[in-house]
């Protein structure tokens, strides 16, 4: 895919697909062209790109044709649908739906950690959950260092995780709250304001939830590791952006801290931010924004063996969503 890339965005007028837009002006990717579609009630509308002005079109079948990539963040129900036509159309799409991401001939990819894999494409790629791909951007130096076993995880996670309309609960229950009167819910199944949740997506027989399986299930895919344990529990937290997930791994050597710094340290798209002594470890609040996933707290734990204990903080709409599908776009737009 050599030279400028004609790429699509479906779901533009969307909290990731507005960010996608915008990565992809920042990192001045090199665009043949660019064209953007949601539902019905969009199209017309008009979106500042590069200094133009560009119309959102109605996402139909039949539109794809010229296209190279599409990128598609429209929900779990569209991509199904409307990502085949696109491959017929000829182009590459890169999926942020979770509707693709398990399937054999799929690849899933982190491009700091499986690049190579996006050439097995058959039409699609995925784009991975976004606790997964914050908490790998963690576990993924680690990995390669110590061998992993398995993790305990707890995720922390921000509002704008369940797109717009959640970000304006949270805002309407705070005033709701600070003015005494009664709270109204539409989004969440309880008060998200001044409290946690500790349910993020639906419930399996199990006791677990989708979400907290995709740990486990898009971690081992990713990692190439089939073998690799996780328990996860999902929660989501009155934060307006940017994920933190609390996270315990056991590995197969021995572990020190040193050491675990320096494969952090050396692993491209993961920082520390870690000095007990200055109080300085990351927060949702200083991370919205940025494009790096940052750790902290990172200790050697107390109850597993070869253990690790960290916190690791990064913006799901950005590395955990659209920074992640455009460095995908990046890595088949360089080839191998
Ligand atoms: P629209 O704004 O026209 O509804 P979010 O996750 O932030 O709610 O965004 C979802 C995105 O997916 C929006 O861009 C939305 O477009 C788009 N979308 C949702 N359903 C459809 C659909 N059936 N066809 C096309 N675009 C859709």
């Amino acid at each position: 895919m050599a030279g400028d890339v004609r790429v699509g965005i479906v779901g533009a007028t969307g909290a990731v697909g507005m960010e996608m837009l915008r990565v992809l002006e920042a990192r001045r990717y090199r665009l043949g062209a660019i064209r953007l579609f949601a539902s019905a009630r969009s199209a017309g509308r008009r979106v500042k790109f590069a200094g133009e002005e560009l119309v959102i079109e109605e996402l139909k079948k039949g539109v794809f044709q010229g296209l190279d990539i599409v990128l598609f963040s429209a929900g779990g129900g569209t991509s199904p649908e409307y990502a085949p036509d696109a491959v017929a159309a000829g182009a590459v799409v890169i999926d942020n739906s979770s509707a693709f991401r398990m399937k054999d001939d799929v690849p899933l990819v982190v491009p700091e950690i499986n690049a190579g894999d996006c050439f097995g494409h058959r039409g699609i790629i995925a784009n991975p959950n976004c606790s997964t791909i914050i908490t790998l951007m963690a576990l993924a130096p680690l990995h390669r260092t110590f061998g992993l076993r398995r993790v305990i995880a707890s995720t922390y996670q921000a509002v704008s995780g369940s797109g717009a309309m959640a970000i304006e609960e949270l805002k309407r229950q705070v005033g709701q709250v600070s003015s005494g009167e009664a709270v109204t819910r539409e989004v969440y199944p309880h008060q998200i304001a001044f409290n946690v949740i500790p349910h993020v997506d639906q419930f399996l027989e199990s006791g677990y939830t989708k979400e907290e399986m995709k740990m486990e299930n898009e971690g081992r895919k990713i990692l190439h590791h089939p073998s690799l344990r996780v328990s996860c529990t999902c929660v989501r937290v009155p934060v307006y952006r940017a994920h933190s997930i609390s996270v315990v791994a056991e590995f197969e050597k021995a572990v020190d801290v040193a050491g675990a710094r320096a494969a952090i340290d050396a692993f491209s798209g993961v920082e520390m931010k870690d000095d007990p002594a200055t109080l300085t470890y990351p927060m949702p609040l200083d991370i919205a924004g940025m494009d790096d996933c940052f750790v902290g707290r990172l200790r050697r734990d107390c109850a597993f063996e070869n253990g690790l204990s960290f916190w690791v903080v990064g913006d799901q709409l950005l590395k955990g969503a659209a920074l992640n599908a455009v460095q995908i776009a990046e890595v088949l737009q360089r080839g191998r």
